[in-house]
């Protein structure tokens, strides 16, 4: 099941999902900052399909943008997606990933451990997202139920797109000028792809990846240049 603000996309996506895969996939259109769209997309699953072996939380959208502009509004929105929402869902449904022996992979982010003064809300929901998911990977020794968080680079997103305006913006130059330079100032080859991360998520909740458990995944090409 594949849950979003967007049902048209929603859709679309399930209609690309299982015409790739043949399998059933049921969408719910709901807003996730809210805890009532966590409790529609929670009963909307159970109708749908009454158990749970995987849970991805990937939903979040922080902006970036200079500190001294950005309200409490505008950091209360960040952490009621990302943080909040990944929360409330885990909490919601860890019943049923315990009774499945399930996992959980919450999608995190490279500015988790490399602040950046352009992009704080974003890096202090991701931090907090990866202590958040060490300690329920410790309660998930208890339940049996993994957990890993993945910090991604850059990934070649719409969401990325934003980020790259609004860096464009900030810095007073072009969006495909911005492009080039955060690549060489990154230093990797290229930026990654969504389905090389789906890829890591997939590895991660498979049989071959249950002893990776309680870690936090780096996939960003070599740019973190710390240990
Ligand atoms: N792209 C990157 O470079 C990058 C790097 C590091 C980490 N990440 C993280 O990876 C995750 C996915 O990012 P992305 O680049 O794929 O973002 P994206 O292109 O903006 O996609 C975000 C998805 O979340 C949904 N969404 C947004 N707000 C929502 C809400 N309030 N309730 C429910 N669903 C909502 C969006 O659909 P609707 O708008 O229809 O709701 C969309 O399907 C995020 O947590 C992001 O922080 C991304």
């Amino acid at each position: 099941m594949i849950v979003a603000r967007t049902e048209a996309d929603l859709k679309q996506a399930a209609g690309e999902i299982a015409g790739e895969t043949g399998r059933r996939v049921a969408v719910c259109a709901a807003d996730l900052r809210q805890p009532a769209g966590i409790e529609a997309a929670v009963g909307e699953l159970k109708s749908a399909f009454g158990r749970l072996d995987i849970l991805v939380n990937n939903a979040g959208a922080t902006q970036g943008g200079d500190f001294l502009e950005q309200d409490d509004a505008v950091w209360e929105d960040g952490f009621a997606l990302k943080f909040y929402g990944a929360l409330r869902m885990s909490r919601a449904l860890w019943p049923l990933l315990a009774e499945a022996h399930g996992a959980v992979v919450n999608i995190s982010g490279g500015f988790a451990h490399t602040p950046d003064h352009n992009f704080m809300i974003g890096g202090a929901v991701n931090a907090a997202l990866t202590n958040f998911s060490k300690a329920l990977a410790n309660r998930g020794l208890i339940d049996d139920v993994n957990v890993n968080a993945i910090h991604p680079g850059p990934v070649t997103t719409e969401r990325y797109e934003e980020i790259l305006t609004t860096q464009a913006k900030l810095a007073g130059i072009g969006r495909e000028e911005m492009r080039e330079r955060s690549l060489m100032t990154s230093g990797v080859r290229r930026f990654a792809r969504p389905d090389e991360v789906a890829g890591l998520v997939a590895f991660l909740v498979s049989p071959a990846g249950r002893h990776i458990h309680g870690t936090s995944q780096v996939i960003d090409g070599g740019g973190a240049k710390s240990l």
